[in-house]
Formats: structure tokens, C-alpha cells, sequence
């Protein structure tokens, strides 16, 4: 358990607060009793196979049935065996097929404060248009993409074009460096790199294309790079042979691709995250379990209605615009905001604004955009009537009980329920979170797991331990949405997930449950930090460091932060006898072009050593108390502070 897990256990232990959803929520609910959410989740747990038998035929498109429910050898589970989907087709034609081809399923809205609403019919167009243009620049089914663009709809064009034809797409968020874009076209040996040829942020312009070509020199298995303009900067250089503007190529196709049948284990994406160890791994999900669970747990957690407007806040460059602004809300039909800007740009108000504008009914965000609103002050949340807003959600990481106070109060008027989503990349959809009609919540629990997970809190060992207590969160019982493994990394996959807890699933965090039966995530059991919501490895951003010719060795760890969660604290040992604010201006820069702004350290102490036991781990946890300036360690910046430190602290 990490100290700053600590602090929170101590806080939220005296969390005694509930709150009931409103009666009037209720009664249009979804799952609007406890008696209907007990029954959904006793036959998943009891009657797994023919639950989920139910569900995927009722809910995903069949072009040829499947036989066996789900093939559980762990670690490797099959759904849906030899079945036939498209999860674009789930997407897309469906809807059509239903009656909802003249719904908006993009209302988008750009930085600039340009805009565009495209119906599911006009979906359809355009991702059969670029997946008929993937095909013409030589993309097959298995072929990987990756995709580096500003949130446009074109991103999630993109991506459904690859479902498409059943090519795996690997979105990487457009704050990372080239080196971050080299290594994971490397990793997935990409044929393509989708991109544009800038993005907006605050004002200014990123010149993508440029990160793209630096990265594109180390990445030899890349033949072809589509480039979207955004911007309209002409000036754009485009290497004859290998580059092409999207509307050169994707304009001219034909508006109607049929979507191949695909098996339902077909890969539908790669999404890298980190882990515990300096490469980031390239979480595998396959098609019709992931496409069932995103459009399930969508409708579950967000109660989702015919006339709602839906707005998850999330980039797509993480898993939550996955899963929750592309497959789950698009396979359920609805209506989905999509936004590409800052929401402080022009001004602090943006987020408001566009809920006014749109009538936003169901706002997704997270607990440090929260508290940065928070922070920026109530004057701006004031100016605009949010009304429409009839259910708030949460995710990334635990939500503080004051920052869940203030949204509840200030964002939904003390009317709206809270769902705190508790998941992870690799689980690819929601697992723990509150039903919004039936569950009353309290402030930091993501309260309860959803039908067919069923959870565990155990030791090292893999035995139960007493769970008001808390300990290791495992999944007993594989799910539609599991990952299906760690790209080209087998071992990776066993070892991280599977190794410890014979056959559970581990889920990296610690937790606890209450005696009521709600869980409360306490932090990571391993190295990964959680900035701003966006999950990093220490070892990640230590090798960043290490990279510079000047430093020896670094330490990183996560200290707390008001407005992200977690900032990231690196001490580092370097050749320069006196090192100061210029180099430590320049690592923070190294860090940025190896990793991305994102990783970027917030404090860099020199030191003359870096802590560690006797068999070489660099300690951590003492670190981490100097980081959060727990420790009277007097003057840390010498050796002799950190080692003596070290050496009584291993000697207790
Ligand atoms: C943390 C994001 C507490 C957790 C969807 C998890 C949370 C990691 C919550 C996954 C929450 C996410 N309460 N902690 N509601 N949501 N986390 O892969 O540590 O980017 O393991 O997926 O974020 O981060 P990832």
C-alpha cells in the first residue's frame, strides 16, 4: 500500500455520508429496483454462459451465430466462439437498421468554436469513405494503425473505419513526444500513422505532422501516413511515396462499405498503457466482448435515454474515450457531445457553456478537472444554466469527498446523481460504479461491481483477507470486456495479471469494502502514479531522466497534488557538480521530448544519491515522504540526509 493510499484510507474512513437518488430519478430508471439489479447480477455470477448467451444476442449484430459462450482457459478467455459481428457495424449500421439512421451521433464542437453534427447516416459515410480508403492504401485485416490526432471526428471515424475492415487501430494520445510514437509503432509494427497537420490547444497551434515525420524516421515498419487537415496550414511537408492528405484519398470513395464479418476474437485495438516497468504495454481487446461490455455498461451506469445528451470529457487517446465517447455510447444509439478544446479556453467557463449550448443531460469527467474548476472559482460555473443536467460521472482516479461534494452541489444542484467509475484500461469497460437509480452513494465509493464482475480482496499470498480492512482488489471470473492480453508480450500478460493470484485477475490497486458492501479503491499496490488521471510509470519517467548524458541516476515518485491527484517528484544524481535551475529546466524539457508534456516532473531535487535497500530497490516510500515533505529529513539535498535516512529506515 502506497502513504498516499494511506492518507486517503484514513480519510475516507470517515466518510458517513449517503446519498439516495431522487425519486424521480428512479422511477424513469433503467434499473430503477435493487430486486432487478440483484436478479442481473446473481445469473451473471451463477449462470455466467447463459447470461452473456442472452445479452450478445440481444444486443450485438450476428452475421453468423456464435457456439460457445465463453472458452475459459485462464488466462485466456474466448466470447462468443466462431460468431461473426463488426463492432462498427454495432456502431453504426445498426442504429440505421433500428430507425435511428437521422439521430445525431456527433455533435462536435472545436476549440475555434467551429462546429459539425453528423447523424448516424452521415457516421456511416464517412467511415465507410476512410475505411474505403484504408483499403486503397493497402491496410488489411490485422494490420495495425495508429492514430495521433486532435479530437475531431475524424478520430472516431478513423477508428470505426479500422473495425471496418478489421484492421487494429492504436490511438496514441497527441500530447506524447516522437520518441513515445516511435517506440509504440515499433512495438505494434503499425503499417499506417494517422494524423493532421496541427491541433489546437489554448490558442495555439501543435504542429502534429512535424512529431509525426521525426518519429516516422525511427519507425521503419510505417509505409503510408494520412494526414488530416485541421488546421489548413499548407505549409506541411509531405514525403512523396509515404504521405497523403485525407481528403485527397478518403473524399473520393464510395459512401457504402459493407462491414466485413469478422470472428468475434478478431483484435479491435491496441491502447499502450503503463505499467510497472519502463515500456508501456499495449493493452490487446478483441471485438465482440469488448463491443458488448462498452455498450452494456454504458447503458447500466449511465441509465441511458432516448433524449439525452451524452458528454464524456475524455481524450481518445485514452480508454475512456474509447470505450465511452466511441463503442459503448455509439452501439447504444445515443446522442454524444464531442469537444475538442481545453475547458479554460477562451476562458474558464467553456465547460458550462457548451452544457448550456447543447443541453448536456449526462457530463462524464474527471476528479482533477473537477478540482480545477473548483479552484478557478464558482463565478464561472455560475454564469450558465445547467439544468439539463440530470446525471454526473467520475473516473481516472478516486474522487475526493470535497470535490464530490462540490460537484454534486454546484455542477448538478444537489439533484443529480453521482456515478464514481471505477476500471482500468485493461478491463475495458466500467466494473465497480453506482446504478444511478437504485444505488445510494457515498462520497469516494466507486460503490459496487457491476453484473458478471465479481471481485476479491486478498493478500500476497492469494488469500482472502479481511476485506473491511483491505488489500489486493482482484476479478475471480473472466468478463466479456477483459483485456485479451499484452501485444507481442506473453509473458508480460501471465506475469503482471495472472502470476500472482492463481487464475484472478490482479487488478494493480488496493481496496477495501465496507460492511454496507461498497468498495473504496485506496491507490496502487505498484510503481504507477496517477497524474492527473493519466497513469504513468515511475521506471518510465526514471529512464527518461536517465537518458541525459548528465544524469547518473533518478528516482520518481508520486507526491500529492491539489489539482492533479498525484504530481511527479524526481530525485536525480548527475555528473554536474553544480547543478541548478538550468538543468533542472533542461531535464524537465528531456523528459517532455522522451515521454510527452504529460510526464513532465513537477519538483527535481539533486542529490548526491539516490536511496535505496540492500538489493538494489530504490525506496520509495522514503522518497515519497520527502517528496510530500512528510519527513523532517532536514537539508535533503545531500547524500549524507539520503543515506543516513536509508540506512536507519532498512536497520528498523
Ligand atoms: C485508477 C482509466 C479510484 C485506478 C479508466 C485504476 C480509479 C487506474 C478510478 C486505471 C476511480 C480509475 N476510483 N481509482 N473511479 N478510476 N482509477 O487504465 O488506480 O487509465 O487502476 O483507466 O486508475 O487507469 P486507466
Amino acid at each position: 500500500m502506497t502513504d498516499t493510499a494511506a492518507g486517503q484510507i484514513d480519510h475516507v474512513f470517515h466518510e458517513r455520508r449517503l446519498f439516495p437518488p431522487p425519486a424521480e430519478f428512479t422511477a424513469k430508471a433503467v434499473i430503477r429496483s435493487q430486486e432487478q439489479y440483484d436478479d442481473l447480477y446473481q445469473r451473471a455470477r451463477d449462470d455466467r454462459d447463459g447470461f452473456w448467451k442472452q445479452e450478445a444476442e440481444q444486443h450485438l449484430h450476428w452475421f453468423e451465430p456464435f457456439g460457445e459462450v465463453c472458452k475459459w482457459n485462464a488466462p485466456h478467455a474466448e466470447w462468443f466462439v466462431g460468431g461473426k459481428t463488426n463492432a462498427s457495424y454495432n456502431c453504426i449500421d445498426r442504429n440505421i437498421d433500428q430507425g435511428r439512421g437521422d439521430r445525431a451521433a456527433i455533435i462536435w464542437e472545436g476549440e475555434p468554436g467551429d462546429t459539425r453534427t453528423l447523424t448516424y447516416n452521415e457516421l456511416k459515410s464517412e467511415v465507410c469513405k476512410c475505411a474505403a480508403a484504408l483499403r486503397e492504401l493497402g491496410i488489411q485485416t490485422g494490420d495495425v494503425v495508429s492514430i495521433y490526432m486532435p479530437m475531431t471526428p475524424e478520430l472516431a471515424i478513423a477508428m470505426l473505419a479500422c473495425a471496418r475492415i478489421g484492421a487494429i487501430h492504436s490511438v496514441i494520445f497527441a500530447g506524447f513526444s516522437a520518441e513515445s510514437i516511435a517506440d509504440r509503432n515499433n512495438d505494434a509494427q503499425a503499417k499506417m500513422v494517422i494524423t493532421s497537420d496541427g491541433l489546437h490547444r489554448r490558442g495555439k497551434v501543435l504542429p502534429l505532422k512535424v512529431t509525426v515525420d521525426e518519429a516516422l524516421e525511427k519507425s521503419p515498419s510505417v509505409q503510408t501516413c494520412l494526414v488530416l487537415r485541421r488546421i489548413g496550414n499548407d505549409d506541411v511537408p509531405m514525403k512523396d511515396g509515404r504521405d497523403v492528405w485525407w481528403h485527397d484519398v478518403v473524399d473520393k470513395q464510395s459512401d457504402d462499405l459493407p462491414a466485413e464479418p469478422l470472428d468475434s476474437e478478431t483484435p479491435l485495438f491496441i491502447l499502450y498503457t503503463s505499467g510497472s516497468t519502463g515500456k508501456p504495454k499495449g493493452i490487446l481487446h478483441s471485438t465482440a466482448g469488448y463491443n458488448l461490455w462498452a455498450k452494456r455498461t454504458f447503458q447500466w451506469v449511465f441509465d441511458h435515454r432516448d433524449d439525452d445528451v451524452y458528454w464524456c470529457t475524455a481524450d481518445c487517446g485514452w480508454i475512456t474515450g474509447h470505450t465511452y465517447i466511441v463503442y459503448g455510447p455509439l452501439a447504444a444509439g445515443a446522442t454524444c457531445l464531442m469537444f475538442e478544446g481545453a475547458p479554460n479556453y477562451p476562458a474558464e467557463d467553456r465547460f458550462w457553456e457548451l452544457v448550456e449550448k447543447y443541453k448536456v443531460t449526462i457530463l462524464y469527467t474527471a476528479p482533477t478537472a473537477i478540482r480545477a474548476f473548483i479552484k478557478w472559482g464558482d463565478q464561472h460555473v455560475d454564469k450558465h444554466d445547467l439544468s439539463s443536467l440530470r446525471l454526473l460521472g467520475s473516473v481516472g482516479e478516486g474522487i475526493n469527498p470535497e470535490a464530490w461534494m462540490w460537484y454534486h452541489k454546484k455542477i448538478g444542484g444537489s439533484s443529480c446523481p453521482i456515478v464514481d467509475t471505477w476500471w482500468q484500461t485493461e478491463t475495458g469497460g466500467i466494473m465497480m460504479s453506482p446504478l444511478p437509480g437504485i444505488t445510494a452513494t457515498k462520497p469516494g465509493s466507486c460503490t459496487q461491481p457491476l453484473p458478471g464482475v465479481v471481485p476479491s480482496i486478498v493478500d500476497e499470498t492469494g488469500a482472502s483477507v479481511d476485506a473491511e480492512h483491505g488489500g489486493m482488489l482482484c476479478i475471480d471470473q473472466p468478463w466479456p470486456g477483459m483485456l485479451r492480453g499484452v501485444w507481442g508480450d506473453e509473458e508480460r500478460f501471465v506475469e503482471t495479471y495472472w502470476a500472482t493470484v492463481k487464475g484472478k485477475y490482479l487488478t494493480g490497486d488496493n481496496a477495501r469494502c465496507d460492511k454496507d458492501g461498497y468498495y473504496w479503491i485506496m491507490g496502487r499496490i505498484d510503481d504507477v502514479i496517477n497524474v492527473s488521471g493519466h497513469r504513468l510509470s515511475t521506471i518510465e519517467v526514471e529512464s527518461a531522466l536517465v537518458s541525459h548524458e548528465l544524469v547518473c541516476e533518478a528516482a520518481v515518485v508520486g507526491r500529492p497534488d491539489d489539482l492533479k491527484g498525484q504530481a511527479i517528484a524526481a530525485f536525480v544524481t548527475v555528473t554536474d557538480p553544480n547543478p541548478g535551475e538550468e538543468l533542472r529546466q533542461e531535464l524537465r524539457m528531456h523528459v517532455r521530448k522522451q515521454i510527452g508534456a504529460l510526464a513532465q516532473p513537477d519538483d527535481i531535487r539533486f542529490a548526491a544519491a539516490v536511496p535505496k535497500t540492500r538489493s538494489g530497490k530504490i525506496m520509495r516510500r522514503l522518497l515519497r515522504d520527502i517528496a510530500a515533505g512528510r519527513e523532517a529529513a532536514g537539508d535533503t539535498s545531500t547524500l549524507e540526509d539520503y543515506s543516513v535516512l536509508a540506512t536507519l529506515r532498512e536497520e528498523e
